[in-house]
C-alpha cells in the first residue's frame, strides 16, 4: 500500500487541528495522536495518509522548512473570517516553492489544496468564494470551503490531496 505524507499549514487558529481531528476521528476538537496515519480508500484504492498537523508558528521558519521538506503534499488552510490568514497562505506557498522546486520536475505542480475553513460562520466572512477560486486557478490547484465544526467538505479535501499525490 502506498504511503503519502502531507502537511496541514496555515496561521494560528484557522482550524488546522480541528480539520485534522475531524478527518482522523470524525469528531470535533478531541485529542488525537498527530503522528497517526489514517488508512483510506480513494477511487477504490487504499492508501495510508500521514498527516502532519503543524502549529501556526510561522515565525519559526526553520521548523516550517523542516515540515515542508518532509512532506509531499500540502493543505494550506486559512479562515474565511480572517483576511490575514488568507495573505499568510500566499507566503507559505512561496516557502514551499522555494524549498521544493529545486528537487522537483518544474512541469509537475506540487500537490496542494487550498482550504477556506469556518464556512459555518456566515456573518463573519471576510473572503468570498471567488477570491479563493481565483487563487486556486492561479496556482493550478484546488479550493474547498470547509467547516470542521459541521464536518462540511472535510473528506473531499483529503481525497483530493491523495489523488494529486498519486499523480506525482
Ligand atoms: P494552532 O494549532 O494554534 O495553529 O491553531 P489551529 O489552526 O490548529 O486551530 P484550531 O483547530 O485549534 O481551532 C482554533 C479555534 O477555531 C478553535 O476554538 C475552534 O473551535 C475554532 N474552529 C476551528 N474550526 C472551526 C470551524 O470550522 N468553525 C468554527 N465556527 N470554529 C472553528
Ligand atoms: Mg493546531
Amino acid at each position: 500500500m502506498r504511503v503519502f505524507q502531507c502537511a496541514v499549514m496555515g496561521s494560528g487558529g484557522v482550524g488546522k487541528s480541528a480539520i485534522t481531528v475531524r478527518f482522523m476521528n470524525g469528531s470535533y476538537l478531541e485529542w488525537y495522536d498527530p503522528t497517526n496515519r489514517k488508512q483510506l480508500s480513494v477511487d477504490d484504492q487504499p492508501c495510508l495518509l500521514e498527516i502532519l498537523d503543524t502549529a501556526g508558528i510561522d515565525q519559526y521558519l526553520t521548523l516550517n522548512d523542516m515540515f515542508i521538506r518532509e512532506s509531499e503534499g500540502f493543505i494550506l488552510v486559512f479562515s474565511l473570517c480572517q483576511r490575514d490568514s488568507f495573505d499568510e497562505i500566499i507566503r507559505t506557498r512561496e516557502a514551499i516553492q522555494r524549498i521544493k522546486s529545486p528537487e522537483m520536475n518544474q512541469d509537475v505542480p506540487i500537490p496542494l489544496v487550498i482550504v477556506g475553513n469556518k464556512s459555518d460562520l456566515l456573518d463573519e466572512r471576510e473572503i468570498d468564494s471567488t477570491e479563493g477560486e481565483k487563487l486556486a486557478l492561479n496556482w493550478n490547484c484546488t479550493y474547498y470551503e470547509t467547516s470542521a465544526r459541521t464536518a462540511s467538505n472535510i473528506v473531499p479535501v483529503f481525497e483530493d490531496i491523495v489523488r494529486q499525490l498519486r499523480r506525482n
